[in-house]
């Protein structure tokens, strides 16, 4: 089956691991876990995260007008497993902070951020592809990254 193929063939492909997320029109946090995370454009600076139509935050992310991706380190795989479990409980007891150019929540202790301003939203198949351009961006130091690769997660050796 090609599915079969497609899902072992992507399960190849190691990333890094994003917690994506948004504020709502009363500015409540939404996010969820994501790998699908790329850069996308230099100049002006974008990147891009594909959203599943049915994930309980992608009409949130539509209706938002910005977005923030929180880049996971390797000591933060327990925000990873949170942040793809029920999503009422994701933020709960969180010290996150909105961003400062468009107030996207950024989480606390993260490898790098980046507050994205939506620029398009591209429905494909059954996911909705959203691209931002970069408004700010930073990043924590020395720490290793959290690492997918064939559905677990792995530590990066160097
Ligand atoms: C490692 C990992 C990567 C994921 N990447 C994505 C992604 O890129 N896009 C997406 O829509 N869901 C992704 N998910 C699933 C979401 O985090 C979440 O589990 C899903 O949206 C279901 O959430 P819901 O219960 O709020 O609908 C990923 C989950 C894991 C564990």
């Amino acid at each position: 089956m090609l599915q079969d193929a497609f899902r072992e063939a992507c399960a190849r492909y190691a990333t890094g691991i994003t917690v994506a997320t948004v504020t709502d029109s009363g500015g409540r946090p939404h996010g969820l876990t994501a790998n699908s995370f790329s850069s996308v454009s230099w100049k002006p600076p974008m990147v891009l995260v594909c959203v599943d139509h049915g994930a309980t935050a992608h009409d949130r992310f539509y209706a938002a007008d910005s977005f923030a991706i929180n880049i996971l380190s390797d000591r933060q795989r327990d925000l990873s497993i949170r942040f793809a479990g029920p999503a009422d409980e994701r933020f709960e007891g969180l010290d996150w902070h909105p961003g400062p150019e468009t107030g996207a929540p950024l989480l606390p202790g993260v490898l790098a951020w980046l507050e994205c301003r939506t620029v398009h939203r591209v429905e494909a198949g059954d996911h909705t592809v959203f691209i931002g351009e970069v408004k700010s961006a930073g990043g924590t130091g020395e720490a290793q990254p959290l690492v997918y690769f064939l559905r677990q997660y792995r530590l990066l050796q160097l």
